[in-house]
Order: C-alpha cells, then sequence, then structure tokens
C-alpha cells in the first residue's frame, strides 16, 4: 500500500472551526429537560435528532401531498410519486452517483446490506470464493454475509485492527487475493471513530476483481461522500443518522451491477408482468422496492439532506471534530479513563471505559444528570472481543453539540468515578 495515497485520502477537510452554535435552537427536542437537567444529547451515532425542517416536512406530506405512488391516475397520487422521485434525484445528487435509477430506497443500512448479500453476492458467490471484511464492522455488516457465506459456501476473511483502532493495511494487502469477490467495509467505525482510507483501499480490492460495499451508516452525517469519487460499487446508508426518519435508508449500486441484479423481495411495484406461471420483473431500481415504500420516509430524508447541505458537511465535520479533540484532551486528563480508539482520522466518536465502572453503570450516572450516552458492545462485539472488554461508553457528536455538552460528560465521569469509589 503507498502511504502517500492514504495520507491524501484521509486528510480531513479541514476548515476553520465553524459557529454552528445557533443551529441548536432548530431541534425542538434539544429545548427539553430530560430528568429535570439540561439536556445533552450525545448519542448521534445511534440516533440524530430531528431538525423543525425535518418533522414539519413530515406533518406537510401527510397534510397535504399522501397519496400511495406509481400506481394512481389522481392528481394526489401524481404529486406524491414526483416528490418521492425527486427525493431520489436529491439522493443521487447528495452521493454524487452518476445516475439516479442507482439509487434504491430501502429500509436503513442493514436492509441495504442484506439487499446486496441476497441479490447480488447469492447469485454471485462461489465455494471457496472469499468476503473481506473488517474487524471493526458493525453486525449488519457481518451477520448478512455470515448468511450468504453459508448459503454459497464462501468464506469470510477478516482484516485485523491496531491497537489504535485503524485497519492492519498490510494484512489487508496479504488476505485480498484472486479469491476475493467482495470488500465490505464500513467508512466510519460506530464503535472507535475511525474514518478508514477507503479510497486506495478500493483501487487495490478492484485491481484483483473484487466489488466493494462501503458501509457508510456512521459516514454521511460527517463529510461529504462521492461516490464516484470513492470508486465503490454499493454505498449504504441510514436516514435517521443524517436528521432524517428511522425506516428510510439508501443502497447505491452501480448501473452495470443493478441492472442485472434479481430481486430479492416479491410483490407490488417491483414486477412488469404476474400471472401464475411465472413473473416478469420491472427495471431497477423499481425491481427493488417491493411493496408501497416509505414514501413519507424518502421525502423526508430529502429535507434532511437539504438541512445538512444547507449547514455544509464540511463545516459540520470541523465543528464536531473540535469537541471531539476538546472531550479528548479532558478525558485523557482524568485518572483512569482508557480510550478506545485513538486512529489518526478519526469522526466525532468518543468511546471510553472507566476503571472499576461498568459502561452500564456509567451511562446510567450520566443520564442522571441529562447527559445520553451509549453504553455497551454498539453492536460492534468483534470490537469488544479485540480490546479484551465487555463494551464502552461512547458519546457520538453532532452539529448541534457544543462545548457545555462536553463539559457535561466529562463532569458525569468526575461523578461516577467519586461514587464509585473516588479517583485512582
Ligand atoms: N449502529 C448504531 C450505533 O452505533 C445503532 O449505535
Amino acid at each position: 500500500m503507498n502511504m502517500s495515497e492514504i495520507a491524501v485520502d484521509a486528510a480531513p477537510g479541514r476548515v476553520d472551526t465553524p459557529d454552528l452554535s445557533a443551529r441548536a435552537a432548530d431541534f425542538p427536542i434539544l429545548s427539553r429537560a430530560v430528568r429535570g437537567k439540561r439536556l445533552a444529547y450525545l448519542d448521534n451515532a445511534a440516533t440524530t435528532q430531528k431538525p423543525e425542517a425535518v418533522i414539519e416536512a413530515e406533518r406537510r406530506f401527510y397534510r397535504e401531498s399522501n397519496a400511495n405512488i406509481h400506481r394512481g391516475v389522481h392528481w394526489l397520487s401524481e404529486r406524491a410519486t414526483d416528490l418521492y422521485e425527486g427525493a431520489r434525484e436529491r439522493v443521487r445528487s447528495f452521493l454524487n452517483a452518476g445516475r439516479v435509477e442507482e439509487i434504491v430506497f430501502t429500509r436503513g443500512t442493514t436492509e441495504s446490506i442484506n439487499l446486496v448479500a441476497q441479490s447480488w453476492a447469492r447469485n454471485t458467490l462461489q465455494p471457496g470464493d472469499e468476503v473481506l471484511l473488517t474487524g471493526m464492522e458493525h453486525h449488519s455488516n457481518i451477520v448478512p454475509w455470515q448468511f450468504v457465506c453459508e448459503q454459497t459456501g464462501a468464506v469470510l476473511k477478516v482484516v485485523p485492527i491496531t491497537d489504535a483502532g485503524e485497519l492492519e493495511l498490510e494484512a489487508f494487502d496479504e488476505l485480498l487475493g484472486p479469491r476475493t469477490r467482495l470488500v465490505a467495509i464500513t467508512q466510519v467505525s460506530n464503535a472507535l471513530g475511525t474514518v478508514n482510507p477507503l479510497a486506495p483501499l478500493i483501487r487495490r480490492a478492484h485491481a484483483v476483481g473484487a466489488r466493494v460495499l462501503v458501509d457508510g451508516a456512521q459516514a454521511v452525517a460527517h463529510m461529504p461522500v462521492d461516490v464516484r469519487a470513492l470508486g465503490c460499487d454499493f454505498y449504504a446508508f441510514s436516514g435517521h443518522k443524517l436528521y432524517g426518519p428511522t425506516g428510510i435508508g439508501v443502497l447505491y449500486a452501480r448501473q452495470e451491477l443493478l441492472s442485472v441484479m434479481p430481486p430479492w423481495q416479491g410483490g407490488g411495484s417491483m414486477i412488469e408482468t404476474v400471472s401464475f406461471e411465472y413473473s416478469t420483473f420491472a427495471p431497477a431500481p423499481q425491481r427493488f422496492e417491493a411493496g408501497t415504500p416509505n414514501i413519507a420516509g424518502a421525502i423526508v430524508l430529502a429535507t434532511a439532506i437539504d438541512y445538512v447541505l444547507e449547514v455544509g458537511l464540511e463545516r459540520i465535520g470541523a465543528h464536531e471534530h473540535a469537541l471531539l479533540e476538546k472531550a479528548t484532551a479532558a478525558v485523557q486528563a482524568l485518572p483512569g479513563v482508557r480510550i478506545i480508539g485513538n486512529a489518526a482520522h478519526k469522526a466525532g466518536v468518543l468511546s471510553l471505559v472507566v476503571d472499576g465502572i461498568h459502561p452500564h453503570d456509567l451511562g446510567t450516572i450520566l443520564d442522571a444528570d441529562g447527559v445520553a450516552i451509549r453504553a455497551g458492545h454498539h453492536c460492534a462485539m468483534p470490537v469488544m472481543t479485540r480490546y479484551g472488554i465487555a463494551g464502552t461508553a461512547r458519546a457520538s457528536f453532532a452539529l448541534y453539540n457544543n462545548d457545555e455538552d462536553v463539559d457535561a460528560l466529562v463532569a458525569g465521569i468526575r461523578k461516577a468515578q467519586d461514587m464509585f469509589g473516588g479517583r485512582p
């Protein structure tokens, strides 16, 4: 692996730390008290809060435009269809995909990955073929591949991670081989915060003839994503981590792959003709959207995309990085606290363990003071196994967080240490 290639790819888009302090006012939930305390919402890797524009877009859709799509001849159905297909175009533009037909709406990242596993991989993999994952994948980028390996006789290989939480790049090169058919890799680790140097890894994978799926669930809200610049074959993300609704997500797949992938779920809207003898199927992306889709979800997701683009993804990333640096320095100064995940290039995730305090206990003590974090294995059990721990306490940042949230986190950790018998 050429290290200068990696350095270029991994260089964060630095901009001066922007002032996003006024943005918290866009999110109504942030002004509510929790357990009588000011809310410091630091569980954004699990799900983000929603701005008024997103909440209002959902209300507006149901009040003004609700109908089923692609099948009605009436005005409302045409309007809903236009809004839904317009949302697809906004997602295309957001990812800089080449064609709108490359965008499939799904329930979320998990369904997007399962779609690729059960449509593309199940019909492509042969016994002995290899699927290459990394040691920092979330369960949704592990279990679907276990299913399809069981179904096809393909085998899983795993790129190990270093103590700092970075990929072992030499091992990546060694594990990539003539039997590798797919590399499935996260752009940002939900448990460690590591940002992977994707572009050179994708080039290496393509050089051996492998396809590459990128799990973008933890990336899209924190940095601009350009699927054509990355060169990936598949890209998955969820709306709810991008200030949009739950139950809506996206699969980007390159046209040449998607157009020949068989359907994986049958039902209305994905067919051309149906008889009891056989059925024929609609072209992509409709072929992959069986049944009535999450119409409102797709339309409101487009509003969430408009919102983050208006704030600016580079500004959001810089703002979160400044908070991460402040929190990291404050936590490092506390005795008995260990950060899990010290990659050189991180997004706004701070995972930590505190000597003598179970992460769940720490989470509960923080919660009593209105500080919301996630505690546990973060649906990434192999990461916890790698570090020999049961779980971590994880704070994860969004555009609306501020120094006060960081101070509340640090004060809560100190309080927990005092409650559990004093700091070492
Ligand atoms: N993947 C989500 C998280 O990391 C659920 O919390």
